[in-house]
């Protein structure tokens, strides 16, 4: 559970709210708007989906819509127009009871400056939204200290805020949070107030909380790097708008607009880049069945110090050396002469990571999550993927999706470009005895 669907929503404040609802229909943008009746448009008919158990980053700059967005969400902030889906529950619909109970049921939020409240230790301050649903005290401080183990605060329970450092008490907010079991998490800057080394420690706990936890969490952040390190999508926004909506890599490698190549340009590829998109998929393969023969006449007049062996299936059984291959009979088969110490990466693994294997070994086998072989990596190709700086905004193509509504189209909606179509495009299937390109 924890889906969430937008629908054309738009938050006007101010006065003259109507009029820049209409003005809105016919295409205007927030400066127009501004300037025509004085409204400030908070958000901009903004539809997209955020699918259960995702971890997605708001981003953009200071009064780009980050916040009302996210508040949006569970109506903190009401949209002026517009509908938001939860787990199919029309939530612009519920009446005032309702909603209160939806939100305490559904939402956990952690803030920039978390209030903990200064007079109840922490595990009072992690069971004080249990204790408001009236759970018994037993579960209530089961949960709690569920939540607190969760976060790394096991010892810390009896103490008072005032005795716990800045980074442990955005902690015991997330434990707060957690305690409360909802499907989605809200979190609005919430590591901003840290200093960098634990707000990067704080960034790889909740990713890994989040993948054994299955949450849904929407994460506002003005930092990209702080985006990468969540390791979702990320939706930038400006002037109430989403600009575009993607992985990091696709983002860095399709810029949906100036605006957003300026974000991402001064980004750390290492860091976003995936085995699988630098891979080499055109490189030949061979199989085990083939004797030397065929494999020459495979090869052709192809060059290379090691080839790769994949069976029928396309799943990795091991490498030859080229000078094996020179060297042995014809009528050899290959599977007496594999080498079987290949260096295999995950198609996912982010190319930071795998650098020092490139760097030790000749190449590096990169394969799907259904073991099936993608293609292989050499520092050369490493070398080409880091040289190759993102193409100009002007290209759109598979993989990101560009959302910039066209002024006066009348009808709009956005889907995820993470679907697994889209995905699935990128693990081109090797089934075959070649490493397809693209
Ligand atoms: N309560 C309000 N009354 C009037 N205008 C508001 C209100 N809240 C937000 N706005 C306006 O809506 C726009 C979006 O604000 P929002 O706070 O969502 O931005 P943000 O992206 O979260 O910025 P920041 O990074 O500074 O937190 C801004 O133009 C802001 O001035
Ligand atoms: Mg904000």
């Amino acid at each position: 559970m924890g889906r969430i669907n937008l629908e054309g929503i738009s938050k006007i404040f101010g006065s003259n709210s109507a009029k820049a609802l209409d003005l809105i229909a016919q295409g205007k943008r927030k400066s127009d708007i501004a300037a025509a009746c004085g409204a400030v448009v908070g958000l901009r008919d903004i539809s997209f989906d955020i699918e259960e158990g995702e971890i997605l980053v708001l981003m953009g700059l200071s009064g780009s819509g980050k916040s009302t967005l996210l508040r949006c969400m569970n109506r903190l902030v009401e949209p002026s127009c517009g509908r938001i889906v939860v787990d199919g529950v029309d939530v612009t619909r519920l009446g005032r009871k309702e909603l209160l109970a939806f939100r305490q049921k559904t939402f956990g939020m952690v803030f920039q400056h978390f209030a903990l409240l200064p007079n109840r230790t922490i595990l009072g301050n992690v069971g004080f939204g249990l204790e408001i649903k009236q759970v018994s005290a037993k579960e209530r401080i089961d949960r709690s200290m569920q939540a607190i183990e969760l976060v790394g605060l096991k010892g810390w329970e009896t103490k008072y805020p005032n005795e716990l450092s800045g980074g442990m008490q955005q902690r015991a907010g997330l434990a707060r949070a957690l305690a409360a079991d909802a499907d989605i998490l809200l979190m609005d800057e919430a590591f901003s107030a840290l200093d960098p080394l634990i707000r990067r420690d704080m960034q790889a706990e909740l990713r890994d909380l989040q993948r054994k936890l299955k949450k849904t969490i929407v994460f506002v952040s003005h930092d990209l790097d702080e985006a990468i390190a969540l390791g979702g999508r990320i939706v930038l926004m400006k002037d109430g708008e989403v600009v575009q909506i993607g992985q990091p890599e696709d983002i860095v490698a399709r810029p949906a607009t100036e605006y957003v190549e300026r974000f991402v340009e001064h980004i750390d590829l290492a860091a976003v880049l995936r085995a699988e998109q630098v891979a080499d998929r055109a490189a030949p393969v061979l199989a085990p069945t083939q004797t030397v023969a065929e494999a020459r006449t495979a090869l052709g007049g192809a060059s290379g110090g090691v080839w790769l062996v994949a069976d029928g299936d396309g799943r990795l059984v091991g490498r030859i050396f080229a000078e094996r291959l020179a060297s042995a009979r014809p009528a050899e088969t290959l599977s007496s002469l594999l080498d079987l110490g290949q260096s295999v990466v995950e198609a996912e693994s982010r190319l930071d990571t795998i650098l020092a294997t490139v760097a030790a070994e000749e190449s590096v086998a990169v394969v799907g999550q259904n073991g099936r072989l993608i293609g292989s990596i050499t520092s050369r190709d490493v070398v080409q993927a880091l040289a190759a700086r993102p193409g100009t905004h002007a290209q759109p193509q598979a993989g990101a999706q560009i959302l910039s509504k066209p002024s006066g189209a009348p009808t709009w909606s956005g889907t995820s470009p993470n679907s697994p179509s889209t995905r699935s495009a990128t693990t081109a299937s090797t089934g075959s005895q070649s490493m397809a390109a693209g």
